[in-house]
């Protein structure tokens, strides 16, 4: 089959890879129909991620046709077209009956934080992702969702990963009725984290980031406000300037490890490894969110550690949240506000690139060329 595969930092291509096969009772093995790029590939392709093996295939927001289902699988059958989660999870686990699917114990066992991820590094359990013509889905009784029949599959691969992730930020936010929510961060993440603090009770939502079109994007898509960091000296007070120099309610983190805007921590996370990559955003987070006031990450950090100002949300009295998604959670919760015409997810995918290009795609993607926000890869056989 055709898969895409890890050849080094910045380095991406599509070969031909031996199909997978099923290796357990509970496996199905999918036949990919969508793949989209996350932020989080991005973090990958950037070579960030400790023990990205060269020769895996990334790829963990997908829909596909389930081809073959192992002997113990009951709730698939080979023909149903899925919806997949990006975390792999057991369902049975202590974690799991807590609905913390995204820290499963059960499918990354050699890690303490998070569960199973496809295609995210042997640090999530090594599992080869849906970049691909076929992927093997661990699990399959628990994670994948049939597609119902009145939800279009290009919502249906947002509801893997990017929108369930934006709503979770925002429910992490705890955000109170008429609330005001900044948004760090307009990728993907970001722009449903902003359109999900508005179903969730905000009264004002202000997004951040320095790229023009996906700022002009969000305030549609999501009727914000914006701010281009480019222009501000300090995010601070202009957060406080904007707020009666109170700071807003609540701030999200959909930036991670990767934030520009700071020079310092370019410099020790970036260049000089001194830290686990950037955490401007977080830092803006905390030092713009008031007194009392709650922080969400969605943002990846990886390990060991980020230059945070931990003192000033201890003496300013913060809550902080954070977590990968669990996506299973939301996604029934997201159905509904589909079916109800409150949200849109397929309307951010701006690139419905051949699989055979994905190289072409992680070039344009992370150098948000030709204004892309969404990119959506299709296999040979989903485009017949
Ligand atoms: N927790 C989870 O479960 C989960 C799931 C998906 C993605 N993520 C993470 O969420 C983050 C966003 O994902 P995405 O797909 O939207 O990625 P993306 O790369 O498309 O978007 C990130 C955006 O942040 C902007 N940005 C850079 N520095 C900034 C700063 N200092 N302040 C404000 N904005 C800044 C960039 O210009 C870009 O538009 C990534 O770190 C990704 O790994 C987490
Ligand atoms: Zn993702
Ligand atoms: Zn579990």
């Amino acid at each position: 089959m055709l898969a895409l595969n890890y050849r080094g930092p910045y380095r991406v291509r599509v070969a031909h890879k031996q199909e997978p096969p099923i290796e357990h009772p509970h496996d199905a093995i999918v036949r990919v129909t969508r793949a989209c790029i996350c932020g989080s590939d991005l973090h990958l392709y950037h070579g960030l991620v400790p023990d990205t093996r060269v020769g895996t295939t990334f790829g963990h927001e997908f829909t596909g046709v389930v081809e073959e289902v192992g002997s113990a699988i009951t709730t698939l059958k080979p023909g149903d077209h899925v919806l997949v989660p990006f975390n792999i999870f057991c369902g049975s686990c202590y974690f799991c009956q807590k609905e913390l699917y995204s820290n499963c114990h059960n499918t990354n066992p050699c890690a303490t934080a998070v569960g199973g991820i496809y295609g995210y590094s042997h640090t999530t359990g090594g599992y080869d992702g849906g970049q691909a013509e076929y992927v093997r889905v661990p699990m399959a009784d628990v994670g994948p969702m049939v597609i119902p029949p009145d939800i279009d599959p290009d919502d249906a691969v947002l509801l893997t990963d990017a929108c369930p992730t934006g709503y979770q930020a925002a429910e992490m936010g705890d955000i109170q009725q008429g609330e005001t929510v900044v948004v760090f961060g307009a990728g993907p993440v970001g722009i449903f984290a902003a359109k999900s603090a508005w179903l969730l009770g905000a009264g004002r939502v202000i997004v951040v980031d320095h790229v023009d079109y996906r700022l002009d994007f969000v305030r549609k898509f999501a009727q914000c406000e914006v701010v281009n960091f480019r222009y501000v000296r300090d995010m601070a007070v202009h957060i406080k300037r904007m707020t009666d120099w109170v700071g807003a309610d609540v701030c999200i983190d959909a930036v991670g490890c990767e934030a520009a805007g700071s020079a310092v921590q370019r410099l020790t996370g970036r260049f000089l490894k001194l830290q686990a990559g950037t955490a401007t955003a977080l830092h803006w987070a905390i030092n713009s969110v008031r007194k009392g006031g709650k922080i969400s990450i969605v943002g990846v950090y990886g390990p060991t550690f980020n230059a945070v100002p931990i003192g000033n949300a201890l003496n300013k009295g913060l809550t902080l949240r954070m977590n990968q998604a669990s996506v299973r959670r939301y996604v029934p919760r997201l159905i509904e506000h589909i079916r109800a015409g409150r949200l849109n997810p397929k309307a951010i995918i701006t690139h419905r690139i051949p699989l055979e290009d994905a190289s072409d795609a992680y070039h344009m993607f992370s150098s948000k060329l030709d204004e892309c926000i969404k990119t959506v890869l299709i296999p040979p056989r989903a485009r017949a």
